[in-house]
Order: structure tokens, then C-alpha cells, then sequence
């Protein structure tokens, strides 16, 4: 096993950039997420540290060795693609000792070798199927252990669980995070599902436009996010992010007025300086007495059976699109589309983010 470093790598394509500057370790035996949407340069960052696409410029590392100029076969890692491309005319046996019958391992120690990878992904008993003969989730595990039986150094999986159903989805996470805990191998694995990265990942890597965002555990990024898009990319739903300026100690939001939290005064935003507001929806209650924060007319209710999510807008926005606030209640709340609701936030919850740059400004650690 080894660890994964890359060092300023960059690629370009012609004229355009689709990675730059990426920088990261995952030590030995770590499982990093890369996680961002669609053409953020997530798959070219696998595939450069497999060997199949070169850097333009940079280091990269597998254990001590510099490999940018070692080819992806020699490198010892072992890639699932999200079209898993089994062998159609190999049994599920024959595919998943496909890699090691390259490698020359003795025969003899193939067999017991895959049986037990087949054992812990519950594939044992389609051995001498071919692939037209399984599910998508069974073509998925078999891609897996075929990848796993090899013993590679380091893993890479980019969004394997893409073609699956959710139930499947559910299950075949859960038993990569099991996997991954039986056999340690360092595995980097792709993503654009929020929820992957959070559940699976020892750390994660949030990309946005082939630049890194943020690096950190799944709970600390969820808590502290570094700028807008992270925050508004981890978190189901999504933290509420709400245009609004600052004046007076109070952040005014279209027509009503919020206080800044306590703990915020010292700091010194230009007067009437554009901010955006964050605020997740588990951080805002229907008010219960006569004091409230804001104001919104419920448009949508989503009862959900353990809990409630509500959508509501801001009433008498000077503005063509109004501003959307979610917020999630217990499953008895049930207000009516229509109703004006007034909401209470926990401020000790709220970020704020230059409107512009995207920055968190606060809190400020
Ligand atoms: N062979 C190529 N030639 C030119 N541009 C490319 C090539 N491969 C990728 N790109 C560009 O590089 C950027 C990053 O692509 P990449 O496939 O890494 O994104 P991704 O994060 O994996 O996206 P997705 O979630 O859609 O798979 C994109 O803008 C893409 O169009
Ligand atoms: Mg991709």
C-alpha cells in the first residue's frame, strides 16, 4: 500500500485549463472523496494519478516514487470506471482473476484468493455466470472485486455507484465503507453526490472550475465551510443562502431586518457593504411566540414521514426572483401553501459571505 501525493499539478487541453494547481496527500490507507459538480476536473485528476492521462505540469507521487513518467501499468493501482466494463465473455470467476492471470500469480493461489474477495461482496454464488446474467448492482460488485483482487497499491473508483438504483446505491455504499475498513487499501474515490462524499470519506476534497475549495473531514467542512459554493454544495437540503446588506449593527434582507449575532460586532464590514447569508435549514424554526427573525410565505410542504421540509419566500421582495428559505420541522408541523410564517434562526448559526468573491467573512475562524 502507499500513500498518494500530488504536488501543483496542472492539465491543460489546448487552450483550456481543466485542473490547476492541485495540491494533496491521502496518507496510507485513507479514503478521500473528491467531490464537485459536473466539470470541475474531477475525473481527470483519477485518471492523471493512474497514469492515463499525462500532467502538464507538476509532481505526482505513489509511495516515494515521482511517476509522472511512469506508464499506468507499472504504477500498481486499480481503477473502476463508471461504466464498469466487465468481460462479456468471461464467467464472474474468470473476471474477477482476470488481473491476477496477468500478473503471473501462481495458479494455485488464485482460486481461494478471489473466493474470498467474491465471499465479502456477496458474490460468491454467481461465479460461473457471464455478466448479461447479473443485475447492474451484481456488474457493479464484480467490477469491484475484480479491482480489489488485484491487491493494488491504491484505489481509484470514479462514481461507481452512478448506475445504480437508489435502495442499491445505499446498500453498495455502506458495503464499500465495509470493504474499505476490512482491506485499508488507499483509495481515492469520485463523486458528485454529497452524500457519498459525507458518509465515505476520511477526508474530502471540494473542487469547483479545476481549483481545490476546501480539504477537511466531512463534519468540519459541513461546519465551516470555506465560501459559498461549499457551503452550498455539502447539505441536503442545501444551507439558505440569502442576499442581504449590512447597516446598523442589523443586516437588512429585502424589506425586514435580521441582528447580527452577538458575537459579530467586531467586526467591521464597510457600511451597507453586500453580504450573502448562510443559514442551514435544521437552523431555523417556525417561531412559537411573539418575537421572530423573518417573514415567509410557505409555497411548498414536503412531509417526508420523520420529518417536515417547508418552503417558503420572502414577502415583498424588491426583487424579480423572490428569496427561497427551507427550513425542516417535526412531521406534525403541516402549515398551508399560502400561509405567512414567521421563522426564528439560531444565529449562532449564521455564516456570512462576501456577496462578491464568495469568502466566508464569519465566523471568522
Ligand atoms: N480529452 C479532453 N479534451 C479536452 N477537454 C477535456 C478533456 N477531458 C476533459 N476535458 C475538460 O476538462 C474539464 C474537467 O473534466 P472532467 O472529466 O475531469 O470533469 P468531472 O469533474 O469528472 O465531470 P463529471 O462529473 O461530469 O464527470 C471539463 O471542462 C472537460 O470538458
Ligand atoms: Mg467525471
Amino acid at each position: 500500500m502507499a500513500n498518494v501525493r500530488l504536488e501543483e499539478i496542472t492539465r491543460r487541453f489546448g487552450g483550456s485549463t481543466a485542473i490547476k494547481d492541485i495540491s494533496f496527500e491521502v496518507p496510507d490507507g485513507q479514503f478521500w472523496v473528491l467531490v464537485g459538480p459536473s466539470g470541475c476536473g474531477k475525473s481527470t485528476i483519477l485518471r492523471t494519478i493512474a497514469g492515463l492521462e499525462p500532467v502538464t505540469q507538476g509532481k505526482l507521487y505513489i509511495g516515494d516514487t515521482l511517476v509522472n513518467q511512469v506508464p499506468a501499468r507499472q504504477r500498481d493501482v486499480a481503477m473502476v470506471f463508471q461504466n464498469y466494463a466487465l468481460y462479456p465473455h468471461m464467467t464472474v470467476a474468470q473476471n474477477l482473476a482476470f488481473g491476477l492471470r496477468m500478473r503471473q500469480v501462481d495458479p494455485s493461489k488464485i482460486q481461494g484468493q478471489i473466493e474470498t474477495v467474491a465471499r465479502s461482496l456477496d458474490i460468491a454464488h454467481l461465479m460461473d455466470r457471464k455478466p448479461r446474467q447479473l443485475s447492474g448492482g451484481q456488474q457493479q460488485r464484480v467490477a469491484l472485486g475484480r479491482a480489489i483482487a488485484r491487491k493494488p497499491r491504491v484505489f481509484l473508483l470514479d462514481e461507481p455507484l452512478s448506475n445504480l438504483d437508489a435502495q442499491l446505491r445505499d446498500d453498495t455504499r455502506a458495503e464499500l465503507k465495509q470493504l474499505h475498513q476490512n482491506f485499508g487499501i488507499t483509495t481515492v474515490y469520485v463523486t458528485h453526490d454529497q452524500v457519498e462524499a459525507m458518509t465515505l470519506a476520511d477526508q474530502i476534497v471540494v473542487l469547483n472550475k479545476g481549483q481545490i475549495q476546501q480539504i477537511g473531514e466531512p463534519q468540519a467542512i459541513y461546519a465551516r465551510p470555506a465560501n459559498k459554493m461549499v457551503a452550498a454544495f455539502l447539505g441536503s437540503p442545501p444551507m439558505n443562502l440569502l442576499e442581504a446588506r449590512l447597516d446598523d449593527q442589523q443586516f437588512w434582507v429585502d424589506q425586514q431586518t435580521l441582528p447580527c449575532p452577538a458575537t459579530m460586532q467586531p467586526i467591521k464590514l464597510p457600511k451597507s457593504q453586500r453580504v450573502s447569508l448562510g443559514i442551514r435549514p435544521e437552523h431555523v424554526q417556525i417561531a412559537s411566540g411573539e418575537k421572530f427573525h423573518l417573514q415567509v410565505d410557505v409555497t411548498v410542504v414536503e412531509p417526508l414521514g420523520r420529518e417536515t421540509l417547508i418552503r417558503g419566500i420572502l414577502p415583498e421582495g424588491d426583487r424579480t426572483a423572490p428569496q427561497v428559505i427551507n427550513l425542516q420541522t417535526g412531521p406534525t408541523v403541516n402549515p398551508k401553501p399560502g400561509e405567512r410564517l414567521p421563522l426564528q434562526f439560531n444565529l449562532d448559526r449564521l455564516f456570512v459571505f462576501d456577496s462578491i468573491t464568495g469568502e466566508r467573512l464569519y465566523p471568522f475562524e
